[in-house]
């Protein structure tokens, strides 16, 4: 309504000269004139009219006029009427004294009666209060009506009740207006989409289209976001393992140096006690083979096939030795091998790749996986059933302990820890075994980040590997450095069903061996 007002007086008129009077003409509260008249100068519309200097052609003429509005304390008279009112109505013909005046009318209200009463010479005060004159009127309470209701008052008036801070100043602001470029007798409003009614109607030809924006910013994304263990490992994949091959480091310096680190297929969980036990010349008897480290499947409880050449191999190595080796002497059971479990490491798959390898004529390997791996552990604050294994290895011909540790020290410093240490440690499959220590500059001091070794000749001659073949390899958990990088004490709050949504939302870019 507003709206067609102020367009349909400019269709017939040159200006809207003050918008207070437009809107008392109009019946329409001020408010909304202005408002109306704010939109439309956006679009351009309506414009102001240069009235005079020093105002610029696009600014809008203001109109500015002083208005009064009541306090808060202002209002309460206005409705009550004044303390000094109050006070003289409550002072009965011989007088009262003072103290059950004041308790009659509250501290307050007595202190302000009291000293505007007496200005006013209503009263006269004693040991007692007596009234002075016999009648009096509220004329205070009644200047506050009157603003209130827009009538005007004399200038001493209103600077008497602006004193007593009854009243304060209200800037009024309204507008001239005049046309403006876009002008039309009606707005329409641009369309922001086009539709197949505006198609087919023919509708399209005379639409006016809001214009793209590209400065937006647009909604931000409601899902899609990646958790902090995918980007730590979208890093350790990129900077150890694939960025490795770009650089001429001494720590690659072996026959296969430049092989490209390829990336196992770890998409099986379930895997047979065979690979990930056995043929890893893991005993039978090992600890890690008791239901309660690992978690044995009921159902399929064995697996399907096996390769039974190889698996008489690794019966046999088992048993007896070979290849220089006394073995461990014991009676090896098929049946502990068909058990299906879920796999506790990922050197499982390392396993396959090797076992694979050797069926055909030898070629230097560099292979490396991250992927989940199933423990059956009590859960704390460290530790989960499951977790993720970063998992790297190389087999080439007549590689060393030394190959293994300057392709660790390669690895870590791409992770930004670049003093590391060794530990000799015990892997069934490996020898020598190694944890390997790192310095955690932030922390000052040593912190276990993953174990090492080179595989033993009796996993890889059995599998049919040449006799010169040597495979280095190293496995870390994902889970351990993410916690560091993202200062995250507690596993359960980074994976597993208690983690905190906002954190898989706001978490920051992972950006280890950037620095
Ligand atoms: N499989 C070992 C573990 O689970 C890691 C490892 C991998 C050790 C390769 C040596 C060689 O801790």
């Amino acid at each position: 309504m507003a709206e067609e007002a102020v367009l349909g007086y400019l269709e017939k008129n040159e200006q809207i000269a003050d918008s207070g009077v437009f809107a008392e003409e109009q019946g329409i509260s001020h408010e909304e004139i202005v408002n109306i008249i704010k939109s439309l100068n956006a679009f351009r519309f309506v414009e102001a009219q240069v009235l005079s200097y020093p105002f610029s052609q696009s600014e809008m003429q203001d109109i500015k006029k002083e208005r009064w509005k009541l306090t808060e304390e202002g209002k309460t008279y206005a409705a009550n009427g004044t303390p000094e009112f109050h006070l003289f109505m409550a002072i009965p013909p011989e007088g009262i004294p003072v103290g059950e005046l004041k308790k009659k009318l509250g501290d307050l209200a007595f202190k302000i009666g009291c000293k505007q009463a007496k200005d006013k010479d209503w009263i006269e005060m004693g040991k007692s209060i007596s009234r002075k004159v016999t009648h009096v009127e509220d004329d205070v309470k009644a200047m506050l009506v009157k603003i209130n209701n827009g009538e005007a008052l004399s200038k001493e008036d209103i600077a008497a009740l602006k004193k007593r801070n009854l009243v304060s100043p209200q800037i009024w602001k309204g507008f001239s207006v005049t046309k403006g470029p876009n002008y039309a007798p009606k707005r329409t409003k641009p369309a922001t989409d086009l539709t197949r009614e505006n198609l087919q109607r023919g509708e399209w030809k005379d639409m006016q289209f809001k214009e793209y924006n590209f400065m937006a910013k647009g909604l931000p994304v409601e899902g899609g976001y990646l958790h902090p263990l995918l980007k730590a490992r979208i890093h350790f994949v990129i900077f150890p393992f694939l960025y490795s091959q770009c650089t001429e480091t001494d720590a690659n310096d072996f026959p296969s140096n430049g092989v490209i680190f390829e990336e196992m297929p770890t998409n099986n969980y379930v895997e047979s006690s065979f690979w990930n036990f056995d043929a890893l010349f893991q005993p039978q008897q090992h600890p890690a083979r008791d239901s309660h480290d690992t978690f044995f499947l009921r159902e399929p409880s064995t697996t399907k096939e096996l390769p039974e050449d190889y698996v008489a191999r690794v019966k046999q190595i088992h048993e007896s030795g070979g290849h220089g080796s006394r073995g461990y002497g014991y009676d090896w059971k098929r049946e502990e091998a068909n058990k299906n479990l879920l796999r506790t490491h990922t050197t499982a798959v390392s396993s396959r790749m090797l076992y694979a390898l050797a069926q055909k004529p030898f070629e230097a390997k560099k292979f490396y996986s991250i992927d989940r791996v199933f423990r059956n552990e009590a859960v704390d604050r460290t530790h989960l059933a499951e977790f993720h294994q970063i998992e790297g290895l190389i087999c080439d011909r007549g590689l060393t302990l030394g190959d293994l540790q300057g392709v660790l020290y390669d690895f870590f410093s791409r992770l930004g820890m670049s003093k590391l240490r060794f530990k000799p440690a015990y892997n069934p499959y490996t020898e020598p075994s190694m944890e390997i220590f790192g310095y955690h500059e932030g922390f000052k001091k040593w912190v276990e980040v993953g174990n090492s070794g080179m595989f033993r000749p009796e996993m890889l001659l059995p599998m049919g590997l040449p006799e010169d073949v040597r495979v280095i390899a190293w496995g870390l958990s994902l889970e351990r450095p993410t916690m560091i990088l993202y200062g995250i004490d507690n596993i359960r709050d980074l994976f597993g069903h208690k983690v905190d949504l906002g954190l898989i939302k706001s978490n920051p870019i992972c950006r280890i061996g950037l620095t």
